[in-house]
């Protein structure tokens, strides 16, 4: 299986691979499990869907690592647009942001720049911006940025990867400041020196975590403390914990993928716990459907299933 997962890792990154499996229509087929579309359209459609069931979203475009300011720009607006949009359908969705789709690798000063007033924008609304982490190099750029912004706003929270050795350092510098932290397992493939290799130890390390974002110090600060998961094991330790300490169900939050256990998305909801799901749209779904289908090989399974189901 780790040979598989390596593989679709590697796939991630293949420019070739990325351009001529996007023209595949059974490609897109496989991808339609896990995205809506990509328009912004369907995304805003399955929000709609998602609300009837009392399920809240986020919104992300997919891309990353772009070499041209131009992109960057262009990234950033249409994440303004989403958030006009949003707004003016009255539905509840925050939106979620990776550094280098808004041009962190060209310039990181005009990338925080964008992303500020992409908050700046949001706060008028009373929506979100999370930032996403990405690969164990970009941690200390995007913590150093996420803290510049949550100096100046609290409508803004950082992805953590429990997967890292350093997280449980970099929660306890972030603890205190207010904002968000969404914990999550981490989605790329990381050397043994910066990461746990085994899942049983990130798994550890994740519940550790979930222990420090519930404690009255969090709380304190007024950190929205978010769990991405969809682990039952995760979710249910969240929820010992959270009950361990008497915290409302709805103190805290879920936020789930698009297309994955959606019935314990549900379910979470009916017992009342706040659930987000995040939704993907545009183009630039290669890498990311790659890493999807890397987190869980069985899902080539569905994704072969798509090609040849009519
Ligand atoms: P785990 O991988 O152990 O899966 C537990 C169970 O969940 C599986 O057995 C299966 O039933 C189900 N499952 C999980 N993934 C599935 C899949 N792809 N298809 C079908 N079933 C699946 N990562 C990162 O590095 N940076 C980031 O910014 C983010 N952001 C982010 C936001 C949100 C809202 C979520 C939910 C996740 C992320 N991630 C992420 C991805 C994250 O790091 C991780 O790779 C996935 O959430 C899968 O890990 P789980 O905790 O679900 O556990």
């Amino acid at each position: 299986m780790d040979l598989v997962r390596r593989v679709l890792l590697a796939a991630s990154r293949s420019a070739w691979l990325q351009r001529h499996a996007t023209e595949r229509f059974f490609v897109k087929r496989g991808v339609r499990r896990f995205m809506p579309g990509e328009a912004l359209d369907d995304a805003l459609k399955a929000l709609d869907a998602l609300a009837q069931q009392g399920l809240a979203g986020v919104l992300t475009e997919l891309g990353e690592s772009v070499s041209e300011p131009a992109m960057a720009d262009a990234a950033a607006r249409d994440y303004e647009d989403a958030l006009a949009r949003v707004h003016a359908r009255g539905l509840d969705c925050d939106i979620s942001v990776k550094l280098t789709h808004l041009g962190h690798d060209i310039d990181p000063e005009r990338c925080l720049e964008r992303v500020r007033s992409l908050v700046t924008r949001a706060a008028a609304n009373r929506r979100f911006v999370w930032i996403d982490m990405e690969q164990h190099s970009y941690v200390d750029s995007t913590l150093r940025a996420y803290r510049q912004l949550v100096a100046e706003f609290q409508n803004v929270g950082v992805c953590l990867q429990a997967y890292l050795y350093r997280t449980a350092d970099d929660l306890s510098s972030l603890i205190g400041l207010g904002g968000g932290v969404r914990l999550v397992k981490g989605a790329y493939r990381e050397p043994p020196t910066v990461a746990y290799p085994r899942k049983r130890d990130v798994d550890d390390h994740y519940l550790a975590l979930v222990d420090r974002m519930l404690s009255a110090e969090a709380r304190g600060a007024g950190l929205r403390a978010v769990f991405g998961t969809h682990d039952r094991r995760m979710i249910e330790g969240v929820q010992a914990l959270g009950a361990a300490a008497s915290i409302p169900t709805d103190a805290f939050e879920f936020h789930m993928l698009y297309g994955i256990r959606t019935a314990e998305q549900v379910r979470l909801v009916s017992e009342g716990y706040r659930v987000r799901v995040l939704i993907s749209y545009g183009a630039q779904w290669f890498p990311w459907y790659m890493r999807r289908l890397a987190e869980r090989p069985a899902n080539l399974l569905f994704a072969a299933r798509a090609v040849f189901s009519r």
